[in-house]
């Protein structure tokens, strides 16, 4: 326990590098980039609005490793040519007031929707399962030497960043895609150095970190986003879990933070209104703190738990509980950009951020509307509009079944 800790407290990671308070914005894919992939204006305006909103550390919506691997349209790309100017703008407006914005680094793997990208790619030929496989074709297994390619990408993608004014990368190492997909039994059952034993499903997230650590530097912070476990059947468990977050910490990362679920599983978004949740989950609201408090006891690592923090009051007893070194939040953030602030000037503020539904399954499916929702108030912010807290859902479906046409039919989560 420490008593004195507070999330006004400055953090130091294991590189000397010091973020001036314990709020951690997490990743949200904004889907703000122009027709050439690179990010409009209105994303260095958003990413200003959570710098002055009192944040410690910005982490942008994932950014992709290569335009053959997007996720979802109008995601932002960064590869080798590209124009820095815009990533720039963005990396200044990130770190006014004295934030840090590090840039989340991804590649989908299988989890590209079939109107993407017809022949995705994965570390084994296993289709997601639960009906996604109607709108994710079945990948093919990756050629050994394209991994290698994969993992050059991501490291020159990590250098631009660094160029660009960003003062950090996060690998998205969760949710299901693809470095998730590597890690998980389900999903690589590769028979080379890159699969079958847990030691060999782990050593392309490790080859990752050192490419991206040769690539940027020895100072430059680096950090990943795990699963705490996949919650699927032969999927990967909370002990591998553990067993990569050590690895991770032994060869230097600078910060792991902890979310869980993939699109087949969706728990990084919490359980709906039907599905049972702990009583304990409740009252400290974040959904993997449990798991969080297991591996503190392993490493020193910078820990951060993310999924659930809406209070003053949880967020503290987390951070006092030593289970977790910031608060991770995204959702609220999207309504109230300057969330932190307020926090800051009233201990015991809370938000309560509802999850959107307009009753309707399928329409809330169709319009992917728990996602839709919050990425429409990104898209205000972006473009210098207030929030609207009292957006209503069934204006935010149609509203993305309209900007995102076909696609918002796809069933996607981040
Ligand atoms: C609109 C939206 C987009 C998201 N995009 C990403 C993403 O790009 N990368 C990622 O790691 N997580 C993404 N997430 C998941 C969040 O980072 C976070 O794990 C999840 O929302 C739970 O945290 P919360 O309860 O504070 O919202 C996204 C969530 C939302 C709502």
């Amino acid at each position: 326990m420490t008593e004195s800790l507070t999330f006004a407290s400055p953090l130091t990671l294991n590189n000397g590098v010091t973020i001036k308070n314990r709020f951690f914005k997490s990743a949200m894919s904004e889907q703000l980039s122009t027709k050439a992939l690179l990010p409009a204006p209105s994303l260095a305006v958003l990413y200003r609005a959570w710098a002055q909103g009192g944040v410690g550390l910005i982490v942008t919506g994932n950014v992709m490793i290569s335009p053959d691997a997007l996720g979802e349209p109008r995601q932002v790309v960064l590869e080798r040519g590209a124009d820095l100017a815009p990533f720039e703008a963005c990396a200044k407006a990130g770190t006014e007031n004295g934030a840090h914005v590090w840039m989340q680094l991804n590649h989908p793997g299988k989890q590209i929707p079939k109107i993407l990208n017809k022949k995705p790619v994965a570390p084994s030929a296993i289709p997601l399962g639960g009906g996604l496989e109607k709108i994710f074709n079945t990948p093919r297994a990756l050629l050994t030497q394209e991994v290698d390619t994969i993992i050059t990408r991501f490291a020159e993608s990590a250098a631009l960043a660094k160029q660009a004014g960003f003062t950090g990368v996060q690998v998205h190492g969760a949710h299901g895609y693809l470095v998730s997909q590597f890690l998980s039994p389900r999903h690589n059952q590769r028979t080379d150095k890159w699969g079958g034993s847990a030691e060999n499903r782990m050593r392309f997230v490790l080859e990752l970190y050192k490419a991206i650590r040769k690539a940027v530097g020895d100072d430059y912070p680096v950090g990943f986003k795990l699963n705490s476990a996949d919650f699927m059947k032969d999927g990967f468990s909370d002990n591998e879990s553990m067993a990569v977050v050590e690895a991770l910490a032994a060869v230097g990362v600078n910060l792991i933070e902890i979310s869980g679920g993939t699109y087949e599983s969706p728990e990084m978004m919490g359980r709906d209104n039907k599905a049972p949740v702990k009583e304990s989950t409740q009252r400290r609201e974040a959904y993997f703190l449990e798991y969080a408090e297991k591996v503190r006891s392993r490493i020193d690592t910078t820990l951060v738990v993310t999924g659930g923090f809406r209070s003053g009051p949880a967020m503290n007893a987390a951070l006092r509980s030593g289970a977790t070194d910031m608060i991770g939040v995204a959702r609220p953030l999207a309504v109230y950009p300057d969330l932190p602030n307020r926090l800051l000037n009233d201990h015991e503020y809370t938000v309560s951020v509802k999850r959107p539904t307009t009753g309707i399954k399928i329409i809330d499916l169709a319009s992917a509307l728990d996602i839709a929702w919050f990425e429409q108030q990104m898209h205000r912010i972006g473009n210098g509009k207030p929030v609207k807290a009292n957006l209503s859902p069934i204006r935010a479906a149609v509203g993305s079944l309209i900007t995102t046409g076909v696609h918002a039919l796809q069933k996607r989560r981040a």
